[in-house]
């Protein structure tokens, strides 16, 4: 059996951040060192254990499995033939299992235990997007903290989170799960996400592995169909695709998932290019590469490879450590080594990352740690999980349209009424990563109304899912035929004041597997608000939508739209704080709103084309049946309070360029803003886009207050990556542009 005291010396190496592991310091070389001498002992089968990670399969305290494909992986647990494992979750079955392998397998190396803690656990925060949108890092950073102390709490030291896919094209379903289209955004809120899973260092248990993901090109999908291929240039690769990854291994990410995609003709698994020479060579990563969910055999329906043999030998060259699901590794990687194709070095790397981690988290010393029955009472859901969810939810809501100054709501003496099925809804707002928590748990709309005090009347109108219970893994029956309950709706809406009207996509509507071809309001829900509209035209539209949706009937008729997006566990509380104007909205936009999903892909940092528009004839680069702007750009929110941008001044210096703007509260209420800086080069010797963010500010003011900005960018921020990868900066004209979102009008140029 493995002795955990023969590496007593080495105790102090789970005082550790990630990033003075990765610079190699001096208690990172004893680390090294106690990685030498465990790997001396193993076998070549327990080096490719380490490689291989399973989906749990069985109640870890209940009986063991006696036959058939659940014995297989039991018996290889206790072979040592398991490095890591996912979906084994909760302190008594995560230690009924590390106790097993650590007992019972030959060296006793503890397992990682991995989970998609992606936006929440118990607590359920709002999915990413909607996070993104709040342009508010340390907010992120702190949501982050919240899912990995209760999943950490629950026994999971590994999430496989942050999803930093940038996407362009809203049809696809993950665009749920990241930070949107902009690569700049993207960086600075991976940063901060991986930061709030992981901490600064290891000693604490409440900190876990995050994981970048997925390496790379998934958010490219043609179509905006998941799994479909992807076919970028060099140039998008890495302006756009690349920044996010490279950011978070430069913040100390200590695993990068591979995507299902292939990239250029070759599945992102079997990469060399994109693993070995961009992510472990040019970047240094040191942690651990994760295939997705069978990323490795599905390399045989790629076209790839013949068999998983095959797979095998050419995962593990191109750099992918482990192995989630495909059995290629546990089955066919020693014969591969035997017969050449694969050397031992290469399972040698791969495994001292794996065993790198374990070291890092000081699963050696305490296999444990992640274990403690008290600390999952206590911090499975903190009571102060509640407030960070409420607060993240509020920041990320974008108030789309506010004519007529609906909002916020004074309640007082108005009849209002409530009307979609989404609003009494309480497990829709939950969202799509949300697989420890508890059912139909959120706070919906209707419930929160009634905290606040409101009085309404509720009418839910068509119902937006089609019966039976919804699941995770299956297609969401969605109702396109019944209108019981759309009559009542607008007898309802008839005598209001002010008609609220949650409307939009279920919560499973979104992530994976989920695309969609059609962006409008699903169901009946447009006859229903077009019903409602007839009668009442006041209404208050709260979209609830994992994904940019079109909504430009609402958008001409409806006189006020917030978007909720899917808010999580305090759902109607958040929104009826934003409603009441208890909080002054102040999100923007993460990714562009199509007018039409017709106009698909649609996005802010654009080329122009060589005939821009408008023209007087038809020879310029439009739709004639469609406009071919957005309907909300990039950036776009409103307040309910205003801002005014002036005084914009450039100063260039030796080494950077300073920019300074003056913004004023011009209304009557205190309220956020974000100052976007965008850049634009002018002519390069590779065209660049028509705007690019390099900076944003978030900023409170007073009503009548002004303040200057100031942003301070590097030269080096004025180049891009050329077709190599390299980073190209070229002397030239570049126009500025600051204000509150992508088509910012104050601007200046300056020569570099
Ligand atoms: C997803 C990953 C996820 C993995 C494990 C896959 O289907 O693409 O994002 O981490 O499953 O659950």
């Amino acid at each position: 059996m493995f002795s955990f005291q023969r590496f007593s010396l080495f105790l102090f190496c789970s005082f550790l951040s990630l990033s003075s592991l990765f610079a190699q310091s001096s208690p990172a070389d004893s680390i090294e060192i106690a990685i030498d001498r465990l790997m001396a002992k193993m076998t070549l089968e327990e080096k490719i254990g380490q490689m291989n990670q399973y989906n749990g399969f069985w109640d870890v305290t209940g009986p063991a499995p006696k036959a058939g494909a659940d014995k297989f992986k039991y018996d290889h647990f206790k072979q040592g033939l398991v490095g890591s494992v996912l979906n084994v979750r909760g302190v008594k079955q995560v230690r009924a299992l590390q106790e097993m392998v650590v007992k019972e397998s030959g060296l006793g190396i503890p397992l990682l235990f991995g989970f998609d803690a992606v936006h929440g656990y118990n607590t359920v925060l709002p999915i990413p997007l909607a996070e993104a949108a709040s342009w508010d890092l340390p907010a992120i950073e702190r949501s982050a903290r919240v899912t990995a102390t209760e999943a950490a709490a629950s026994g999971i030291n590994w999430t496989f989170a942050p999803m930093v896919d940038i996407s362009r094209d809203a049809r696809w379903g993950r665009v749920m799960e990241g930070a949107g289209e902009d690569p700049y955004l993207g960086s600075q809120i991976a940063m901060a996400r991986v930061k709030g899973f992981q901490g600064n260092d290891f000693r604490s248990p409440f900190n876990i592995l995050a994981t970048a993901k997925h390496f790379a090109g998934y958010g490219f999908a043609e179509g905006g169909r998941d799994y479909n291929t992807v076919d970028v240039s060099p140039l998008t690769l890495h302006n756009i695709i690349l920044p996010p990854f490279k950011a978070s291994v430069q913040q100390g990410v200590a695993s990068v998932m591979n995507s299902f995609n292939i990239i250029n003709g070759v599945p992102a698994t079997a990469n060399r290019y994109l693993v070995q020479d961009i992510l472990k060579r040019d970047w240094k990563f040191k942690g651990v590469v994760v295939s997705d969910w069978g990323s490795g055999v599905e390399m045989i329906d790629h076209g790839y490879a013949e068999n998983l043999s095959q797979v095998a030998a050419l995962s593990a060259n191109a750099g992918s450590d482990v192995d989630m699901e495909s059995y290629a590794y546990v089955n066919h990687l020693k014969n591969q080594v035997t017969n050449g194709n694969v050397s031992v070095a290469v399972i040698d790397q791969s495994v001292r990352r794996v065993l790198r981690l374990k070291f890092l988290l000081g699963l050696f010393n305490d296999p444990y740690k992640y274990c403690d029955s008290t600390r999952e009472q206590v911090y499975a859901m903190h009571p102060e999980h509640a407030s960070v969810a409420r607060d993240m939810a509020r920041r990320s809501m974008v108030l789309l349209k506010n004519d007529q100054d609906l909002l916020p709501l004074k309640p007082a003496g108005k009849k209002i009424a409530v009307i979609g099925s989404l609003a009494a809804d309480k497990n829709s707002p939950l969202g799509n990563w949300r697989l420890a928590a508890k059912d139909s748990s959120a706070v919906s709309l209707v419930e929160a109304l009634d905290a606040a005090g409101v009085s309404y009347t509720y009418a839910p109108g068509v119902q937006l899912v089609a019966g039976g219970p919804v699941h995770f893994v299956q297609e969401l029956p969605i109702n396109e035929n019944d209108t019981t309950g759309m009559a009542q709706a607008i007898s309802v809406a008839k005598d209001a004041d002010v008609v609220i009207m949650m409307l939009g996509e279920h919560g499973l509507q979104s992530g994976e597997g989920r695309s969609r071809a059609q962006l409008n309001l699903p169901g009946l829900q447009q006859s229903l608000l077009e019903a409602v509209h007839k009668v009442n035209p006041r209404i208050v539209l709260v979209l609830m939508s994992g994904r940019p949706l079109a909504i430009s009937w609402a958008a001409a008729h409806v006189p006020g739209i917030l978007l909720a997006w899917q808010p999580g566990s305090q759902s109607g509380h958040a929104i009826v704080d934003v409603l009441l104007g208890k909080y002054n909205p102040a999100g923007k936009l993460p990714m562009t709103f199509p007018r039409s999903d017709r106009q698909l892909p649609i996005y802010y940092n654009q080329f122009s084309t060589g005939r821009p528009g408008p023209k007087k004839e038809v020879f310029w680069s439009h739709y004639i049946d469609e406009a071919h702007t957005p309907l909300y750009e990039f950036g776009y929110g409103k307040s309910y309070t205003q801002f005014s941008y002036s005084d914009l001044q450039i100063t260039p210096s030796k080494d950077s360029v300073s920019i300074t703007v003056t913004l004023t509260n011009t209304g009557s209420l205190k309220g956020e803003e974000v100052a976007q800086l965008y850049i634009h080069d002018r002519v390069s010797s590779v065209v660049r886009p028509v705007r690019e963010l390099k900076g944003f500010k978030k900023l409170l003011l007073e009503p009548g207050a002004r303040t200057s900005i100031r942003f301070d960018l590097p030269r080096s921020a004025f180049g891009y990556f050329d077709a190599q990868g390299k980073w190209f900066l070229e002397p030239g004209l570049f126009d500025i542009y600051v204000g509150g979102s992508s088509f910012a009008s104050l601007t200046g140029a300056v020569q570099l």
